[in-house]
This record gives C-alpha cells, sequence and structure tokens, in this order.
C-alpha cells in the first residue's frame, strides 16, 4: 500500500467539489480511500505541496494530427483538403504512425492526461502500431482506424469489405484492457452510407465506442443535407449509429429534434470549444444539453484545437459557456469517464476506482480555496503545471 499526501479535490457530480488535505491510499493500483488520518505502516509519498485531481479525460483527439496544430484556413472543408488529409496520408506508413504515437502518448501524460478517445490512423496496419505504443504508454486509451470512403484522396479511402475485416480484427484483438478499440467514422461526408452501417453493426455486436463528428459548422450541415436529403443527426439514425456508446465530437449547431433524438438514444457530446473557436465553428449551447439531459464531456480535438493540455480547454469552455471551474473540471475528469461508459472504473479518487490522478503545482496553494485553485488552473494552467500523472496506480511521467 502507499498514501500519497496532499491537497486532494474531487468532483462527484456537476457543481461539487470536496477537497480533503489528507492521503490518498492506494493498493496494487486501486484506490482504497481519502482521508484525513496518516494511515499507519505505509510508505508516504510526500505530495503535500501539490494538489491531486482525477486524471484528465480527453474525449475527442486526432494522432495523425499531431503536427499541423495552429494551421489557419478560412473553414472546415477547406482545413481538412488543405493540411488534414495530407498529413493523415503520411500515416499509412506504420513506421511513421509508430513514431508520432510516441511523441503523441508522451504529450498526454506530460499534461496530465490519464484516458483520452483518439482518432487513429487511416489504415489497419498504422492504427494497430499506433495502438500497441499506446498500451506501452500505460494510459487508458480507446482508438481506432479513422475510416472513409468517400469524398477524400483515393489513398485515404478504405472500402467497405476491407473495414469489415479490418474492424472484426480490431475489436477482437483490443476488446479488453487498457486499450481498446472504437469504431471510428470520419463523418457523414467521407463515410458512405454502407459504410456507416457496416460500423454500426459491428460497433452494436461488441458493445465498442463509435465515434464520429457531428454538426461542426453550417458549410458542413449543408453539404450533409445535399448528399443524404436528411438533416445530419437523422443520417446517423438511419445509419444505425446512435445508440449508448457513441460519442459525437462538436454538436454546435443542433436543432431541437435532433438533441431529443440524440439524447433518446442515449448518445455522448465531446464539447470541443478551443477547436470550434480555432476554425470559428461556433458556440455550442451547454444550456440545449442540459435542458435534454444529454451528457457532456471536453475534447481537445488536436489538431483544430491547438492545445494538447486540457487546462486551456477549460479555459475556453468558460469563454464559450460561463460556467464554474468547478463545473468545468467535473467534466473534465467524471464526466468524461461517464462519456466514455467507464465512470465505475475511473474519474473520481474514490475507494474501489481506478488510480488514475494527476499531480500539479499551484503557486501559493496553501492559502487558496479549492475553487482559487481550480479558477488558477484554468485561466493560468498548461503542462507546466504538471508534476506527475499516474495510472492504475503506476507514475507514467514525472517531471
Ligand atoms: N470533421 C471531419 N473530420 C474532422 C477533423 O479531423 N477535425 C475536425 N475538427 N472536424 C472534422
Ligand atoms: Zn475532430
Amino acid at each position: 500500500m502507499v498514501a500519497y499526501r496532499a491537497r486532494i479535490l474531487n468532483f462527484p457530480s456537476v457543481n461539487r467539489v470536496e477537497d480533503v488535505d489528507g492521503y490518498l491510499i492506494v493498493k496494487n493500483g486501486t484506490i482504497k480511500g481519502v482521508s484525513v488520518d496518516k494511515p499507519v505502516n505505509e510508505d508516504i509519498v510526500d505530495f503535500s505541496e501539490f494538489v491531486v485531481l482525477p486524471g484528465f479525460v480527453d474525449t475527442h483527439i486526432h494522432l495523425p494530427q499531431l503536427d499541423v496544430r495552429g494551421k489557419w484556413s478560412c473553414d472546415l472543408l477547406s482545413w481538412l483538403n488543405d493540411y488534414i488529409f495530407p498529413e493523415e496520408m503520411k500515416h499509412l506508413d506504420p513506421n511513421y504512425s509508430a513514431k508520432k504515437a510516441r511523441e503523441f502518448f508522451e504529450l498526454l501524460v506530460k499534461n496530465g492526461t490519464t484516458t483520452a478517445l483518439v482518432y487513429g490512423p487511416p489504415s489497419e496496419e498504422s492504427t494497430d502500431a499506433a495502438m500497441q505504443v499506446a498500451k506501452e504508454s500505460g494510459l487508458r486509451v480507446f482508438m481506432g482506424q479513422t475510416l472513409m470512403d468517400t469524398n477524400v484522396p483515393d489513398e485515404l479511402k478504405t472500402g467497405v469489405s476491407e473495414a469489415k475485416n479490418a474492424l472484426k480484427r480490431g475489436v477482437e484483438k483490443w476488446s479488453r484492457g487498457m486499450v481498446q478499440y472504437a469504431i471510428t467514422l470520419r463523418f457523414a461526408i467521407s463515410c458512405s452510407m454502407d459504410l456507416m452501417k457496416l460500423a454500426a453493426n459491428i460497433a452494436r455486436s461488441v458493445n465498442a465506442i463509435i465515434q464520429t463528428h457531428i454538426s461542426e459548422q453550417k458549410s458542413e450541415i449543408e453539404t450533409v443535407r445535399r448528399m443524404y436529403g436528411m438533416k445530419y443527426a437523422s443520417v446517423y439514425e438511419h445509419a444505425g449509429v446512435l445508440y449508448p456508446r457513441t460519442v459525437l465530437a462538436h454538436g454546435v449547431h443542433l436543432d431541437n429534434e435532433e438533441l431529443l433524438l440524440i439524447k433518446s438514444r442515449g448518445v455522448k457530446i465531446s464539447h470541443c470549444p478551443s477547436s470550434n473557436f480555432f476554425l470559428h465553428s461556433g458556440v455550442m449551447d451547454m444550456g440545449a444539453m442540459d435542458r435534454y439531459g444529454i451528457d457532456v464531456a471536453l475534447g481537445s480535438d488536436v489538431a483544430a484545437g491547438p492545445f494538447i493540455s486540457m487546462l486551456p480547454v477549460l479555459r475556453d469552455v468558460y469563454y464559450a459557456n460561463f460556467i464554474s471551474p468547478i463545473r468545468a473540471f467535473y467534466h473534465l475528469t467524471l464526466g468524461g469517464a461517464k462519456v466514455l461508459g467507464i465512470e465505475n472504473v475511473t474519474g473520481t479518487l474514490t475507494s474501489g476506482k481506478s488510480a488514475d490522478f494527476t499531480v500539479l503545482k499551484v503557486e501559493s496553494m496553501e492559502e487558496m480555496s479549492a475553487e482559487e485553485i481550480l479558477s488558477n488552473l484554468m485561466f493560468l494552467g498548461d503542462d507546466r503545471n504538471v508534476v506527475a500523472t499516474y495510472v492504475r496506480g503506476k507514475e507514467v511521467w514525472h517531471r
């Protein structure tokens, strides 16, 4: 057993923080409890100058876009054509993907992210190579090949029958453990109805996460309407994509009928405020998500989002949606775990859950309330605040 001496903050519900100046007790990677009293007969790790938070959950990030952050373009569709597709083509080489994956997961741990839902490279082999690296990183990762078969350069396309074999092998090989396969459809513009139906069927048959994008920009929505003659959410509904393990990114311009459909299917939303600011996509309405009771988590959406660190993403969710620091950290931790369906495993530092936590330095923390510490991290924080990152009780990174 190990006890970590620290200021320990937890976010058990949307607007609540628990603040304990005490000990986080961990045995074999599992949390045994949080206590004010010093436990006897245990190794003590002294983090008394630091704050310990549940590990950060990034519910939307693109691994093959690591090197194309901060590339300005006038809108989403031109940005994809000008920068993203050429970069993702480099990831047809599995060695390149493995190399970039090492940099990618190293950056995630350095930034205090312990769990991520990741869009992988555009081929089966490169995705498998990147997932192998994910496993070595020790992080908790859901990831899959980014599937496309229309309206993209030919090199990036995976046909339906090829996708079927790749997905079957992927979900079988990565079905349990810290790295699991997530069925990953780029979006309705670059996936045929047949490809989406296939992906939905396979995901449902094994209860895997499905991830895709929805209603990010007006021109994208018009293209979807022209292609399919229906609303964006109806396209996914028609394909069978909407089910309780579906994570839709953005959802900036969904109308009430679409929100109702999304809620009725138990679908979750990954809110990506930094990306929405970068591409001028608009402001996602968190109030509407609350009214419909839709679960919302946060995504960096690298590379449309410029930041790997989730702390600037919190700053942007504040500017977009005017939520409190406590609420922002809830969405980053337990809210993220809920959206991924792993709230019984991670997301809070409570007895029985995995010891996934982030150790952070905040100047003059001793005199601060919990809210002041969180506010400081949210408005001023980045990778420089992170002292160490733990997953399943194992230190995966330290300064
Ligand atoms: N829509 C389809 N693909 C993408 C992508 O890679 N990034 C973002 N932000 N939106 C998308
Ligand atoms: Zn994205």
